[in-house]
């Protein structure tokens, strides 16, 4: 249970580390709070003009997801790696550097998923780009990548990752209730749009 505990303080701390506002800040891109939705993602770190700095942070995003599963797996094995998983996502999503304000988890949601089973992260990517290509807006995409996670698991077989699968998809959801109700009322914008 120590180590446990100690690879789900490692998860949550490297998921914590807000890339996109570190990236516009060494890049004076500027404030991503007055930017667009105001997000610290890859999203709306594009709004700033800057391809490279979203490209970077949807990177590094993922890439932290990814690590902290695939660290916590060599050490501790498979239910350290989905702790360590999830405290990833919750540290992105609620930085404590940030009061707590922090990402809608997109990014560092397929970073895990592709590390927990790689058959079904690329299927979320996929279910991203069809659901954002479609429409035109990362939102979209980022909503039927989280609906596509659990019948991917439950049809690839991948019994041990779907109870966090389902709680990721349920927060990635919760995160982006702004996002729902601007699709609703058909306001939000397009991939490259101003705001
Ligand atoms: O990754 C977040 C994306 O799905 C939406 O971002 O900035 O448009 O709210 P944003």
């Amino acid at each position: 249970p120590m180590i446990l505990a100690l690879w789900a303080v490692f998860g949550y701390l490297l998921g914590s580390i807000p890339f996109g506002m570190v990236l516009a800040h060494i890049m004076s891109l500027g404030n991503l709070r007055e930017i667009g939705s105001g997000n610290i993602g890859a999203t709306n770190v594009l709004r700033t003009g800057s391809k490279a700095a979203a490209a970077l942070t949807l990177l590094l995003d993922g890439g932290k997801g990814a690590v902290a599963v695939l660290l916590a797996r060599g050490f501790g094995g498979e239910d350290t790696a989905q702790i360590a998983g999830l405290m990833a996502m919750l540290g992105h999503c609620y930085p404590v550097w940030l009061r707590f304000r922090g990402g809608k988890g997109v990014a560092t949601f397929l970073g895990i998923v592709l590390s927990l089973s790689w058959p079904v992260g690329v299927g979320c990517c996929l279910a991203w780009l069809a659901g954002a290509l479609t429409s035109r807006i990362s939102s979209m995409g980022a909503l039927f990548a989280a609906a596509a996670s659990t019948p991917l698991m439950i049809s690839t077989g991948r019994a041990q990752g779907l109870i966090l699968g389902i709680i990721l998809t349920l927060l990635i959801f919760w995160r982006h209730r702004a996002n729902i109700a601007r699709l609703r009322a058909g306001t939000e914008p397009k991939i490259g749009g101003k705001s």
